[in-house]
């Protein structure tokens, strides 16, 4: 993934852990402390970078994955990208609407870029059903704390639960995403 990816990572954990911690994480994981915002770098060095983080940290990979995620909408999104995220909508349903115009837009700029792909579904005044893909394993996680971020971003808390997982016939995982005021 761009190393954008993995810098958030080392953001997130160098403010909640300090530098040492990071310092360490990328030794275990035998990669760089520092990532190229532009450039393509492995998917093993992101998952590397989780597993190392888990033993380092002493929490499950996927709490770490979905507290990633939470991040990304929270923080990353927001400061880093504010004009794109702003433009991609403005509550949670407009910019999962319009998410994969948005990575599709930044494939400009990120030409090696394999982005995920969302659809939103409307399922009843409960919420909504979102179905993800995506050419990777493993970040169903990711994309809870995602969601849980994009609801706490926009003032209408999500309560997200994972529905069904993919499989050959579903190529895609679904969450329901429930949406507070
Ligand atoms: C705010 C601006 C955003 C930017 C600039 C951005 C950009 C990116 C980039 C560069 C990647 C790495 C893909 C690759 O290197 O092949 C990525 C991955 C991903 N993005 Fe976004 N993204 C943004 C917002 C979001 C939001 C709001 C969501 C979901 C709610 C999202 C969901 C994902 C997921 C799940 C992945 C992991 C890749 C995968 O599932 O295969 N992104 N994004």
């Amino acid at each position: 993934m761009y190393g954008m990816i993995n810098e958030a990572m080392r953001r997130l954990v160098t403010e909640t852990s300090g530098e040492q911690v990071w310092s360490r994480i990328a030794a275990r994981a035998d990669t760089t402390e520092h990532f190229a915002m532009l450039h393509y770098y492995d998917d093993a060095i992101t998952y590397d970078l989780v597993a190392a983080a888990s033993i380092e940290l002493e929490i499950p990979a996927d709490d770490l994955l979905r507290g990633f995620g939470h991040y990304w909408s929270m923080r990353v999104g927001p400061e880093n990208y504010r004009d794109i995220l702003g433009a991609t909508g403005t509550d949670v349903i407009s910019v999962l609407t319009n998410l994969d115009e948005m990575h599709a837009r930044i494939q400009d700029l990120y030409p090696d870029l394999r982005p995920p792909s969302f659809e939103v579904h409307a399922v009843d005044g409960s919420g909504i059903e979102v179905h993800y893909r995506s050419v990777r394993e493993g970040l169903a996680p990711f994309v809870v704390g995602l969601l849980e971020g994009l609801g706490d971003l926009y003032g209408t808390p999500a309560v997200v639960t994972q529905v069904s997982q993919k499989t050959a016939a579903q190529p895609y995982d679904v969450f329901h995403v429930g949406l507070g005021t």
